[in-house]
């Protein structure tokens, strides 16, 4: 393994940058080539390849995003481009690949892997919907920015004794909303994962406004039951209660990445290179609890991520 190619994919992530940066630093210490590849796998394919040196990642650990930045290539997803990036992958004299990204971005390294290319996967969406891993790269610093939004909304919805509806992000996945739901106090708690019911969502504001409760805050996944519209007017229409709503967006995609998320990513980034210079192959690494875990791509891939129960249970109680 003389020569590693690193890329990153899909939805960016905080803390990417950290990946990528573990992944440069470890081959060098290792005295392996590293080459970067730009816009993930839609680069790979033009052959925006650059060779990076230590320098090449200082002063990144703490930015989010990432210094190569990403795409979500269509054209990798057809015969031809699969052909064009492993072309390019052998043109350059890569021996092994390092993907970091989402569930797409790891399916599609498991392609390059049946095409003969070594890969190793790394787990990085704000998401964190990856069945492999306990934590995603990005999930961390995601749901403290959602935590951030819920401190100066909850100041303004109590000034206006408002209910506050904030949307999250998570394509299907509740976790950043159960997360930050239930650390940063929500009175209730949509996610894609469980129907909601209307009447319990209202009778629970109802039972605050009659002890006196004077604003809530409801965490409504992108994926739940109600768009976050239909939600403020079904509110607005069955308890007379203003539902305003805010929806974050983009702003969960970026920003500094925590010390959690640094440190994860440059844990995965590491043993990624670990393992391709061990003749581990076709791997994904991710975190169990507090270990560095690897399983073969296509036994990871299988892996389903559940809702945590007693969580969803958690926030049930907590918010009465
Ligand atoms: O997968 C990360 C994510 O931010 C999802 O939470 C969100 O639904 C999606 O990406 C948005 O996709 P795009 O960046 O293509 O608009």
């Amino acid at each position: 393994m003389n020569r590693i190619g690193v890329l990153t994919s899909g939805g960016d992530s905080p803390g990417m940058n950290a990946a990528i940066r573990a992944v440069v630093r470890t081959c060098i210490y290792n005295e392996i080539e590293v080459y970067g590849i730009n816009r993930g796998y839609e680069g790979l394919i033009e052959g925006d390849i650059n060779k990076m040196d230590v320098s090449s990642v200082s002063d990144i650990i703490h930015r989010g995003g990432t210094m190569l930045r990403t795409s979500r290539s269509k054209q990798f997803m057809k015969k031809d481009g699969l052909k064009r990036a492993v072309d390019m992958i052998t043109n350059f004299g890569i021996s092994g690949l390092v993907v970091i990204g989402g569930d797409g971005s790891i399916q599609g390294s498991s392609v390059l892997g049946e095409s003969c290319i070594p890969v190793v996967a790394i787990p990085a969406t704000i998401d964190n919907d990856i069945g492999f891993t306990d934590i995603s790269i990005g999930f961390d610093t995601a749901v403290n920015t959602v935590l951030d939004a819920i401190g100066k909304l909850r100041d303004t919805s109590s000034s206006h004794e408002r209910t506050t509806i904030i949307e999250v992000m998570g394509r299907k996945s509740g976790a950043i909303a159960l997360y930050a739901g239930v650390t940063g106090g929500a009175e209730s708690i949509l996610i894609p994962e469980k129907e909601s019911d209307i009447n319990e969502i209202c009778k629970k504001l109802i039972q605050g406004n009659n002890r006196g409760k004077k604003h809530s805050i409801i965490i409504n996944a992108e994926g739940a039951s109600y768009s976050s519209d239909e939600l403020s007017g079904l509110i607005m229409d069955k308890t007379g209660l203003e539902a305003k709503v805010v929806v974050l967006g983009y702003v969960q995609r970026g920003g500094s990445p925590t010390a959690r998320d640094r440190m994860v990513a440059s844990r995965l980034g590491s043993k990624a290179v670990d393992l391709l210079k061990d003749g581990l192959y076709n791997r994904a690494v991710g975190i169990r609890g507090t270990e560095l875990v690897h399983y073969a791509l296509s036994d990871a891939l299988k892996m389903e991520k559940a809702i945590d129960t007693y969580n969803l249970e958690l926030a049930e109680v907590l918010s009465i």
